[in-house]
């Protein structure tokens, strides 16, 4: 694996790899890898012979009182995990590489509406620092795929909605979420749980699982399953943010006829906030 820190050396790498003609598959990342992201990495070597990933803590992304200074950052462990995922190339840029002209002022990319809905209501400006960086980051490493966890599925929406309206020449593969034993979807977040949370954390998954039994085989109407979930994760210590469900291709509130439905859950245990979804169809 080559691992370049420079704009200029990301751009030779990449100038390499396409005199050889290969297809470029990337997967960006903020680090602290485990193994939702060495599955992103194994799906996009199967959609392109080279794989290229970044590392890089996004400042734009996170807001005022958010957990950027404390983000863990364990660079010989990546480095363990991206040699086991078969990377071919990482960048791992400083701050001063991204932002030349400093971080204030910059111009930004934002999709909007949806942005603002669901996690955007609680994270004001983070996916647009997430749109700008992913853009920015596509410029650099011109990849003919990007590939994104579906963990993150209003993020994967958005980047989707993002190349489209930009006219990106990049294809964009969402991959289901991997998952702990006990249903716990793996996150970077999880190492900032106590013990006892760590126990307590896997009944998110389970509520949102119940909510979709409740709906596909009892036939509750959405609002009282929401209802109802918040009840029952309130119940087991967390601080829900919010418990929606929504339609899968755009994520606005299911109409009648809406089959294709996600539930999209953000909610707080101590100082960690976990998200997760899940998806489910409605028999007709
Ligand atoms: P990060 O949280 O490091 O996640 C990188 C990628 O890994 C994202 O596409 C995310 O959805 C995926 N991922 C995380 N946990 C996963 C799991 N349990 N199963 C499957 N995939 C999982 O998401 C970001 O970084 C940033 O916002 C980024 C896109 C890099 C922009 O800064």
């Amino acid at each position: 694996m080559i691992t370049v820190e420079t704009v200029a050396g990301l751009r030779e790498q990449i100038a390499r790899l396409r005199e050889a003609r290969k297809r470029i598959a990337f997967v960006p990342t903020m680090g602290n890898l485990h193994a939702g992201h060495v599955h992103l990495m194994q799906e996009a070597r199967r959609h392109a012979p080279a794989v290229v990933a970044s590392i890089y803590v996004n400042p734009l992304q996170f807001g005022q009182g958010e957990d950027f200074d404390s983000y863990p950052r364990t660079p010989s462990h990546d480095k363990v995990a991206l040699l086991s995922a078969g990377v071919d190339l990482l960048f791992k840029p400083a701050e001063s590489e991204m932002y030349p002209r400093g971080k204030a002022v910059r111009t930004f990319v934002e999709v909007p509406g949806l942005s603002d809905d669901l996690c955007g209501a609680f994270r004001p400006g983070h996916f647009r620092g997430v749109t700008t960086v992913v853009n920015h980051l596509f410029n650099l490493v011109t990849p003919d795929v990007a590939v994104f966890g579906k963990k993150d599925y209003q993020q994967w929406l958005l980047i989707r909605l993002m190349t489209a309206d930009l006219g990106l020449p990049v294809e964009i593969v969402g991959v289901d979420t991997v998952r702990e034993p006990d249903g716990l979807a793996l996150s970077s977040r999880n190492n900032y749980l106590s013990p006892e949370e760590r126990k307590a954390a896997p009944r998110l998954y389970e509520a949102l699982v119940r909510l979709r039994d409740r709906v596909q085989r009892e036939g509750m109407h959405l609002a009282a399953a929401e209802e109802n979930a918040v009840i029952d994760l309130q119940a087991d210590g967390f601080r829900p943010d919010y418990v929606h469900v929504r339609r899968q291709s755009d994520l606005r509130l299911p109409a009648a006829e809406d089959r294709q439905l996600v539930v999209l859950a953000a909610a707080w245990l101590g100082k960690t906030r976990l998200i997760d979804n899940v998806e489910f169809e409605l028999k007709s």
